[in-house]
């Protein structure tokens, strides 16, 4: 099937309904309030997650029955199809669980060609993002543009690293492992600022409809990126790995923007991995110092 043959889009009217569906049950398991289970170090899921992705599961086979499911929370189902959906039931479950109202479903289509193999990465043809705390439903399918409940949106103008607000995230598992402080810093220096809100999918939507010039993450996973990248190509934004490469479904890295800032960022990038240009933090200890100093001469 050719989507892009027909004016009308063919999968976000059902996906849509599913999303604000699933998007309802978060909803009341908020307000009702969940106990949290630990996944990992400090990696939470909820009765929540699991209940909505089991909704999102069964709907999405009511409506699509061809079509294969890879969810966050275990659902892995006619996976050598032609299409299928990664799923993530609640993106910010870390907030969610906490009562910090910023988290969404996330349902991202695609599409695979003809013989590829399970692992073989295709094209996402469709993707809808629902934040239930805002009634905000994201929606693309390639090639139509994107919309944000029903209206046409698209990344923002602004052509400066300096003039942009940015956002990013952090690994719940092998935080040690994580570099992105450091990225954090400089990006905090160069920018109006840098939002870390919690939600990759949300953050990817904000980028799409110019709350946000740009979001980078490490290590994320298909089911928080999949419908997002979506959304920010159909804006008019871009998308690419860290070295300015196309961005892959399993590449872990995502680096997101309004296209005009792109060579700007992955520009730092480089720099940054070459140990160029870093502007020194000063520890806590050499800021303690200071504070005596200044202290000892009445500033
Ligand atoms: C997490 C969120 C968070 C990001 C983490 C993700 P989850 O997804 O998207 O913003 O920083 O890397 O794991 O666990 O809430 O679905
Ligand atoms: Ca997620
Ligand atoms: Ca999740």
């Amino acid at each position: 099937m050719n989507a892009a043959d027909s004016a009308a889009p063919v999968w976000i009217p059902q996906a849509s309904a599913i999303a604000r569906e699933a998007g309802a049950r978060l909803r009341e398991f908020f307000s009702a309030g969940v106990e949290t289970e630990y996944k990992g170090d400090v990696d939470l899921v909820t009765v929540a997650d699991r209940t909505v992705e089991k909704l999102i599961r069964t709907r999405l086979a009511e409506a699509f029955p061809e079509h294969g499911v890879y969810g966050e929370e275990g659902t892995r189902e006619r996976m050598e199809g032609e299409f299928r959906w990664y799923v993530d039931p609640l993106d910010g479950t870390t907030n969610f669980a906490h009562g910090f109202p910023q988290f969404c479903v996330s349902m991202g289509l695609e599409h695979r060609p003809d013989g590829a193999r399970g692992e073989d990465d295709g094209t996402i043809v469709a993707g809808v993002i629902y934040d239930p705390m805002r009634d905000e439903l994201y929606t693309a399918e390639r090639g139509r543009g994107a919309q944000l409940n029903g209206k046409p949106m698209h990344v923002s103008r602004i052509g400066f690293l300096a003039e942009s607000l940015v956002s990013t995230g952090f690994p719940s598992r092998k935080r040690h492992d994580s570099p992105n402080i450091h990225f954090y810093h400089e990006f905090t220096l160069r920018s109006h600022g840098v939002r870390r809100a919690g939600s990759a999918a949300l953050d990817l939507a904000y980028v799409a409809c110019g709350r946000l010039e740009a979001f980078w993450e490490f290590n994320l996973n298909p089911w928080d990126t999949a419908a997002g990248v979506l959304l920010v190509e159909e804006s008019g934004g871009r998308l690419s790995d860290f070295a300015g490469q196309p961005f892959q479904l399993n590449s872990r890295e995502v680096l997101a923007s309004n296209g005009l800032i792109h060579d700007e960022l992955v520009a730092l990038f480089k720099d940054m991995f070459a140990g160029r240009d870093l502007s020194p933090i000063p520890t806590p200890q050499e800021f303690a110092q200071r504070r005596a100093e200044r202290a000892a001469i009445g500033r």
